[in-house]
């Protein structure tokens, strides 16, 4: 099955002045029946139920608030607001990824550099009814590829906790390379935690990363 990709491009006026849409934003990615797409208010309700059943799932690798940190917005919607205003700038870029039809979890693109860093920071998680199938190995591959492309970033990395196992499987699937190792990186779970950087350049792959993944590896 080959990938399909679709990109809506819009251009608003404001005060007689054309906004540029953000590069590769919104858009529509879909491969081996994983489609990764751009996050919607509408997905509340979905994220919400999807989150709540998952919780114990998703707490271990979950960031969270470090003391004396801003705290979160409070509802779906406002961090949701927040999460679009930020892609319309190109600093995030907040996919979902949905599996016959249904939500099923997210891949982030946030801390979007341009300039001479043209680089960003890939996050995700699934839905743990869905683990196990090659759906996140698929997601990332596609984010990655249009992050290289359409989006016009040169490097991307994703970091990982040494403990977590099964993200670790994600990007060895992918065939990233560990180019750091960061002490007390990111507040995760209540606490400092220690993360393992991964990252690939545009030259790493010039035919894309998807490729990387065997064609037989398809969500069953
Ligand atoms: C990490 C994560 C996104 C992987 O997603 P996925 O779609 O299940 O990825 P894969 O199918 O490639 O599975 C990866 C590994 O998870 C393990 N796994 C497989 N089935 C599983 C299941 N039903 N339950 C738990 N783990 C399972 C396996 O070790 C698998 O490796 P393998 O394919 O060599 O057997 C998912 O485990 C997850 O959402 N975890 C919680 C959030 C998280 O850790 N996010 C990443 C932070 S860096």
């Amino acid at each position: 099955m080959s990938s399909r990709t679709s990109y809506v491009t819009r251009s608003s006026r404001s005060s007689g002045a054309t906004i540029s849409p953000a590069p590769g934003w919104p858009a529509r990615l879909e491969s081996h029946g994983v489609v990764v797409r751009s996050l919607r208010r509408s997905d509340a309700d979905d994220w919400q139920a999807v989150r709540a059943r998952n919780q114990d799932w998703l707490a271990p690798w979950d960031a969270t608030v470090p003391p004396g940190g801003a705290p979160r917005p409070a509802s779906y919607g406002l961090v949701t607001r927040a999460l679009l205003r930020q892609a319309k700038r190109g600093q995030t870029l907040p996919f979902v990824i949905e599996v016959d039809g249904r939500f099923a979890g997210q891949v982030t693109v946030s801390n979007v550099a341009r300039g001479s860093a043209q680089w960003g920071s890939i996050g995700y998680w699934v839905d743990a009814a869905v683990a196990g199938r090659g759906v996140a190995p698929r997601a990332v591959a596609l984010v990655i590829d249009h992050c290289l492309g359409p989006v016009g970033l040169h490097r991307v990395e994703i970091c990982v906790r040494p403990e977590n196992t099964n993200s670790l499987r994600v990007v060895e699937k992918l065939g990233l390379e560990q180019v750091g190792y960061a002490p007390r990186f990111l507040h995760i779970d209540g606490d400092w935690r220690d993360h393992r950087i991964f990252a690939v350049t545009r030259e790493e792959v010039p035919y894309g990363i998807e490729q990387r993944l065997s064609t037989h590896q398809s969500h069953q």
